[in-house]
């Protein structure tokens, strides 16, 4: 099921569709291909290669508490984008990675606008978000998400709380046009220590 298709830029068809325990050969190999750079800000520590308990977890999605969606390019993943819903159910932690020849072209933007309508779809009204203090790409990401963002900054880390639901309404608030949209509207861990078993 695709649930977000992009065109522009790349002129290549990007598609956004859920994680399936299927994707796992293509996960691994999304992940080998990573700069030791992309995976240190994805997992905050050198993370050369998944483990097998890793790559099961990351696949094996419940689509409610757990989401994962994957943006692919001729059936090669080019992004991934998940949540995690934390103790408390109205709130879930996410995590997001884009291939080092994808970034900037707007899947980190595409892949959180559909995983916030998946939340959203789910009863969940906030994201809480973890990230090293210098990166700036996702900090930008974060900023710019459209919804009502806090952010706390302390020892090199940087926390961000992202309200998905403006006062009940069920509805993300709208933001700027973008160019990476083309005019149209949008329809991924092991991230420490919040959730029990970490969400890639
Ligand atoms: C963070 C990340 C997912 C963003 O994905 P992306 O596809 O490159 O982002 P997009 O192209 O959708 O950009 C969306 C916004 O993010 C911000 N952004 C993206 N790249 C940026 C950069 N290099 N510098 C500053 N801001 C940047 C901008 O605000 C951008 O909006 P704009 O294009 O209107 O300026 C990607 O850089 C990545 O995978 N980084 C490594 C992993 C990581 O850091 N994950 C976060 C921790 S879980």
């Amino acid at each position: 099921m695709i649930v977000a298709v992009t065109t522009e830029p790349p002129a290549d068809d990007i598609g956004i569709r859920p994680m399936e325990p299927g994707d796992a050969a293509r996960l691994v190999e999304f992940h080998e291909a990573l700069s030791e750079h992309t995976k240190e800000r994805r997992y905050f520590t050198p993370h050369p290669h998944l483990t097998d308990a890793e790559v099961h977890h990351f696949t094996n999605v419940d689509h409610n508490r757990r989401e994962a969606l994957v943006a692919v390019v001729d059936d090669n993943i080019v992004g991934v984008g998940r949540y995690e819903m934390l103790h408390d159910p109205l709130a879930a932690e996410v995590a997001f990675v884009v291939g080092d020849a994808w970034q900037r072209r707007g899947i980190g933007r595409a892949l959180f606008e559909a995983l916030a309508q998946r939340a959203i779809a789910n009863g969940i009204h906030r994201f809480v978000a973890d990230t090293l203090d210098g990166n700036a790409p996702m900090i930008g990401l974060l900023r710019s998400s459209g919804v009502d963002v806090r952010e706390e900054h302390e020892l090199g880390r940087a926390e961000f709380v992202l309200t998905l639901i403006d006062g009940g309404s069920g509805a993300l608030p709208q933001r700027h046009p973008h160019p990476h949209d083309g005019g149209a509207g949008g329809d991924g861990a092991v991230s420490e220590g919040r959730t029990p078993d970490g969400t890639t």
